[in-house]
């Protein structure tokens, strides 16, 4: 591995964002600063789309799953249509999942198709990608029931979840929010968790850091946040890119 490269442990470049260029731009990515990405299905479409993404570039790896906010009345038979891509040799974890309670798909319904996947995970021993939206009691619940192995995403509870979530055995994801100016709560979180459970992350073509803010993000941008992190853990940006690489392919088993 070369000093320095980029692993982004969330992206979804799936996205119609990314129409216009995306064989363009990861063929640039991958030629430059990034080592690895694990792209993120969200419904059954995206998930197949992310297998896609991943048998076409070396670099490209894919998590499967759906997400909380694309849950509905057809999700737990979309569940058994999602189970072959498992077995696709590049898809690496089960994701994008979780709980987000911000709109108002229904609760139950969220919590049941998140556990079935919590399971799944289990049972084919894969890490899980979770996403956790004003729903952090519930989620704290399940957690502590279910012990998965995997990423906590864009976590925006308080460092003491954070370091509960971290003694399970769960990472946590630092993406663009911890270079805003409102992020006081991630900036703590980012001081308290070990250096070895840290990765980093885009979510893009969301969330890209400052001086990019509101702009289109994408794997590159990720240095911005490496660079945060390493002002406040008393560390060079290429260190901190070094051992989160390392992190996000043990976390992954890469
Ligand atoms: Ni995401």
């Amino acid at each position: 591995m070369e000093a320095g490269k980029i692993a982004d442990t969330h992206a979804h470049y799936d996205d119609p964002a990314f129409d216009r260029d995306r064989d363009e731009l990861l063929r640039r990515l991958f030629a430059g600063p990034v080592e690895l990405i694990v792209n993120q299905g969200t419904t059954l479409a995206t998930s197949e789309e992310s297998v896609r993404l991943s048998e076409r570039y070396p670099g490209m790896y894919a998590a499967v799953g759906l997400h909380p906010e694309c849950v509905g009345e057809n999700s737990l038979e979309e569940l058994e249509r999602l189970l072959p891509l498992y077995d696709c040799p590049k898809t690496v974890a089960v994701g994008e999942i979780g709980l987000d309670y911000y709109y108002d798909n229904p609760r139950d319904l969220q919590k049941a198709v998140f556990c079935a996947q919590l399971d799944l995970a289990k049972e084919k021993n894969l890490p899980v990608t979770i996403h956790d939206r004003e729903a952090h009691g519930d989620m704290l619940e399940i957690l502590r029931k279910k012990q998965p192995k995997g990423i906590l995403h864009c976590f925006s509870g308080s460092r003491d979840m954070a370091l509960e979530m971290v003694e399970m055995g769960l990472y946590i994801g630092f993406g663009g929010v911890i270079t805003f100016k409102n992020a006081r709560k991630t900036v703590e979180t980012a001081l308290a968790v070990p250096l070895e459970r840290i990765v980093l992350e885009t979510d893009c073509p969301y969330l890209a850091p400052v001086p990019f803010r509101g702009k289109r993000n994408d794997s590159s941008l990720i240095v911005h946040v490496a660079k945060k992190i390493a002002e406040l853990r008393g560390l060079s940006e290429e260190e901190v890119l070094s051992l989160t690489a390392e992190n996000a392919r043990r976390v992954y088993a890469l």
